[in-house]
């Protein structure tokens, strides 16, 4: 579905990506991990076209995308959760999910008249699917740190994506919220088809939740592979986890 190869983004003369690769087949989970400042989040960037890579290239569904705008990439079927949450707090649980819906079908070329009354059933399906249902009329604002993180993937899913990305979905979460956040995004893959990209700090997580895992150190790939054989590498024990098991 996804394939990434050899990307480079420099700012100013800093290397942020220096020839990451990554691939992604459809219906997988795939965890980045990697150091802080490995290039984690601008590598998600450049997926989804915030960024234009100096070099190399990325491939969705056999296409080139990286010279799109991110919303010409949001509209192939790429849609990203930030690592910050970014929801409208005064607006109701609902009311962000409807503008997003909203604004994904005015940007496919439709006239709405009333658009209270606009993508109800579809607003409320993608809150059911996430577990937000009783919440749809509560203000955003005054939601738990774990919900407004599971909103924002509410609104990341509005568009119907294919792929969802999220940086650092779990990251300020309880336990009880980050177990949550693990049952939806598997729910999210199984029932769905929904194939997720994430990175995240938390290994158990990483190693429990996902088909395949890249590791990133330096803008660069050290070893994509299943969670059993990057537990295993000695290149990864090395550079990121630490030494002898
Ligand atoms: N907009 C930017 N301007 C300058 N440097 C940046 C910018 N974004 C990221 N960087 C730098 O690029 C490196 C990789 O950052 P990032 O992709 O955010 O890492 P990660 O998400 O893995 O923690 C870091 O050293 C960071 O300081
Ligand atoms: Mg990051």
């Amino acid at each position: 579905m996804l394939r990434v190869e050899g990307i480079c983004k420099s700012f100013d003369r800093f290397n942020a990506l220096c020839g990451a690769d990554l691939h992604v087949d459809s219906g997988k989970i795939v965890a980045v991990i990697g150091p802080n400042g490995a290039g984690k989040s601008t590598m998600f960037k450049v997926i989804t076209g915030h960024w234009k890579p100096d070099g190399g290239r990325v491939l969705f569904r056999g296409e080139p995308i990286s010279s799109l705008s991110p919303h010409q990439i949001c509209r192939k079927g790429i849609s990203m959760a930030f690592q910050i949450v970014n929801i409208f707090n005064r607006m109701t649980v609902f009311e962000n999910v409807q503008a997003a819906v909203l604004s994904h079908r005015r940007q496919a070329g439709k006239i709405f008249r009333s658009a209270s009354k606009m993508a109800v059933g579809q607003t409320m399906e993608i809150l059911e699917s996430v577990g937000l249902r009783e919440r749809a009329g509560c203000i955003a604002g005054t939601l738990s740190y774990g919900d407004q993180k599971v909103l924002e993937m509410a609104i990341a899913l509005s568009t119907r994506p294919k792929l969802l990305i999220l940086d650092e979905p779990t990251a300020g979460m309880s336990p009880e919220e980050t177990a949550v956040c693990t049952g939806l995004i598997r729910r999210l893959t199984a029932e769905n088809g929904l194939t997720v990209l994430f990175c995240e700090h938390n290994i158990e997580l990483v190693l429990s939740l996902s088909d395949e895992i890249m590791v990133m150190q330096g803008g660069k790939t050290i070893i994509q592979d299943i969670p059993e054989a990057v537990r295993q590498s000695p290149a990864v024990r090395e550079a990121y986890l630490g030494g002898a098991p």
